[in-house]
């Protein structure tokens, strides 16, 4: 079952102690609240408002950009919430895919429950495995998070789940009726309510279009739920199978076998390195 909710922004607001104060959170601690809010909502249906939303410009967005401590592209590995990082746990010596989902990588409910949902309406293992891995690269990056997600796992996982996660970042924006995909409110929110895709993006979707393997970004797009399913809790373990027979884990572990996105990994395990 898939939930939408219109998030009254006045309520938001005066929930978070006004916009004065949502205004100075950081933007990862402004969208983990906004996120809580929604949760919240489902719990008591009785708080939605029927207000429309009024979302921002892009001119607007890029107005604050001028007061954000750091990029809003960057990876969440690198920035804090509260503005102050976290102490992180040490990683194992040889770490695996899971070692990464427990200690470095952000975004893992949201493509637990995305994965979920693939497996659930009985789609391929490949698009599971993909809809698992589409965000997680966004522990090192944000900003073009597909390209850097599918180069991430170009070594260790099949072709056509590589193609899902670098063509999901397009195809985003592209609303696919047939398919079951319709524009996110949530982009009209992160982007701007007049916003368009870039060249690069547009480029990407045409590409993808027509391709023969369009139907495996669309579906991780498909199964990009923005909202959650109250209480429900997806369990990594579910997916160790799905894992085990198309991740190919690097006996020395991930970040050390040598590959030519090993730095990329490490630059998770070591990120209070200074250079
Ligand atoms: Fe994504
Ligand atoms: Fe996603």
């Amino acid at each position: 079952m898939q939930f939408d909710l219109d998030v009254d922004r006045r309520k938001f607001f005066a929930s978070l102690g006004g916009a004065a104060a949502v205004a100075a959170m950081a933007h990862e601690a402004r969208a983990e609240a906004l996120e809580d809010y929604m949760a919240k909502q489902l719990d008591d249906p009785e708080q939605q408002d029927a207000a429309p939303e009024k979302f921002p410009t892009v001119a607007e967005l890029e107005a604050q950009n001028s007061s954000r401590a750091t990029r809003r592209g960057v990876g969440d590995v690198f920035t804090g919430r509260a503005g102050k990082v976290s102490k992180l746990e040490p990683m194992p010596a040889k770490p695996t895919l899971q070692d990464f989902f427990r200690l470095r990588f952000s975004t893992v409910n949201h493509v637990l429950q995305s994965a979920n949902r693939a497996m659930k309406t009985g789609m391929t293992e490949e698009i599971v495995l993909a809809c698992l891995l589409h965000d997680v690269s966004q522990s090192l990056i944000k900003v073009d998070h597909g390209w850097w997600g599918a180069q991430l796992f170009e070594p260790y996982v099949p072709e056509k789940v590589t193609f899902a996660i670098r063509y999901h970042q397009a195809l985003r924006f592209y609303p696919d009726h047939q398919a079951g995909y319709e524009y996110p409110d949530l982009y009209k929110r992160m982007f701007g309510v007049d916003y368009e895709p870039p060249e690069h993006i547009q480029a990407a979707y045409k590409f993808a279009r027509n391709h023969k393997w369009y139907m495996e970004p669309r579906l991780v797009t498909v199964n990009d739920l923005y909202a959650f399913e109250p209480g429900v809790t997806v369990e990594l373990e579910k997916f160790t199978d799905i894992i085990g027979r198309h991740f190919k884990q690097p006996k020395e572990g991930l970040g050390h076998d040598n590959s030519p996105v090993a730095h990329m990994w490490r630059s998770m395990i070591i990120p209070d390195t200074p250079l």
